[in-house]
């Protein structure tokens, strides 16, 4: 299959601007925007997302809350150029289409938009969702995030999915026909999921891929209906060396494959990269809409966090009644500026600037980690040289243990 490259596939939104949008400034910094759906058809027993069950949702008074907060949080952002929208979820396939365009359009009122905006959707392969895609892409989505998670039934109904591999099949298929970019999630290192049946699944899914794959290893997140499992004694998860097999085998085939890691947990051609994870990851500015979103906006010259309310219903409530739902909004020191960027850029392949590090800090990166640093690069789980400070694959493996030795 012949897959083209980022640059090359702008979806119709962003080649042929509607009316109204504002056209591309030069120097303004990037923005990116999250905005948050927070209802599932069914809560899968791994996730610990801010996703609910609902029996009913009054989507006229969702969509209004969505852009109202959007408008009151572009206040904090003015003169920026939006780069990329990501409805993230819970389920985002769930949303009506209107809500959609009426927020992407919400968004190209407030600011230009970079030709190459990148506009991506999360969606379910259930087959009513699936019926939905040519109105996403019609709304001006033109990338699509699908969480597939598994390729065979037995794993999709540990999992806990609602669909089957056919569904999971028929979805690829149809993102693919519909939208200009498209990505899936699988779920790996599942019980007794050897390097021989994942290296078979793997390929398959390489047989299916666009552009980009995000492949993460099941972890027990706490609170889960998996958590409650494991506490009682199931071993839901390999042991560590199957585990650090099965990573290697996923970075080894998917370089192969034209796919090489470019973070922890994602793979992508050349520029085909999430632009929004991007934005996190390389610390850059990004509004968070809906409940339980997070922002990082820089406002004369230091970061601001914000939090909006996590609950759905208290979200809603707050803007109804007061426009707003944000929990927190705090500037945020210098050192914990600098432990953000690390967490963030140490998960990406290209690591972090080394010039923009120090600037933030106001140090040398020596002078800032010491003895740990040294230690670490010497044990070839960081590499440091005049322009960056990366992690290696083998500290990618194992970030958390890393960032807890370099930044004690
Ligand atoms: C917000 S969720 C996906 C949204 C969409 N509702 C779905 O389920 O396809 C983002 C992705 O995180 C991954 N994920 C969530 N919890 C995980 C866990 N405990 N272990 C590994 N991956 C997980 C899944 O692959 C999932 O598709
Ligand atoms: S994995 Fe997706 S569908 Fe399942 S509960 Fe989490 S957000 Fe909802």
């Amino acid at each position: 299959m012949e897959i083209e490259s980022a640059s090359a596939v702008i979806g119709p939104r962003a080649s042929r601007p509607p009316a109204g949008q504002r056209p591309a400034v030069q120097g303004r910094a990037p923005l990116a925007v999250y905005i948050h759906w927070p209802f599932c058809r069914s809560k899968c027993p791994y996730c610990d997302f801010n996703s609910h069950v609902r029996d009913s949702i009054d989507e006229a008074r969702w969509t209004r809350a969505l852009l109202a907060d959007l408008d009151r949080q572009a206040e904090l952002a003015p003169e920026r150029e939006v780069v990329s929208i990501f409805f993230g979820g819970g389920t985002p396939s769930l949303m009506p289409p209107a809500t959609v365009a009426a927020l992407i359009e919400r968004v190209q009122a407030h600011w230009p938009t970079t030709p190459s905006l990148e506009i991506t959707l999360e969606a379910n392969p259930n087959s009513a969702e699936a019926e939905r895609f040519a109105k996403f892409a019609a709304a001006g989505v033109n990338r699509l995030s699908l969480g597939i998670q598994a390729l065979d039934l037995a794993a999709l109904r540990f999992l806990g999915r609602r669909h089957d591999r056919g569904e999971a099949l028929a979805a690829i298929a149809l993102a693919r026909a519909s939208f200009p970019r498209y990505s899936f999630d699988l779920i790996y290192a599942r019980p007794d999921q050897g390097a021989a049946a994942w290296q078979a699944e793997l390929d398959e899914a390489l047989s299916l891929a666009g552009d980009h794959l995000s492949l993460y290893q099941l972890t027990i997140e706490p609170g889960t209906a998996f958590d409650n499992r494991a506490a009682r004694g199931e071993r839901l998860t390999p042991d560590e060396e199957t585990a650090a097999a099965l990573f290697e085998i996923t970075q080894q085939r998917l370089a192969e494959a034209g796919l090489p890691a470019y973070e922890i947990s994602n793979h992508a051609r050349p520029s085909a990269e999430c632009r929004h994870n991007l934005a996190y990851w390389r610390y850059e500015d990004y509004l968070g809409i809906g409940p339980g979103a997070h922002g990082r906006v820089t406002r004369g010259g230091s970061k601001i966090a914000t939090q909006q309310t996590r609950a759905p219903e208290a979200w809603l409530a707050a803007l109804d009644r007061d426009g707003s739902a944000m929990e927190e909004m705090a500037p945020i020191g210098r050192d914990t500026a600098v432990e953000e960027m690390v967490m963030m850029g140490l998960r990406l392949v290209e690591g972090i600037p080394r010039a923009r590090l120090q600037e933030l800090a106001q140090r040398n990166v020596e002078t800032l980690f010491g003895a740990a640093l040294l230690r670490l690069v010497e044990a070839d789980f960081l590499s440091l040289d005049d322009q960056r400070l990366a992690a290696t694959a083998a500290g990618r493996q194992r970030l958390n243990a890393v960032l807890a030795a370099l930044l004690a």
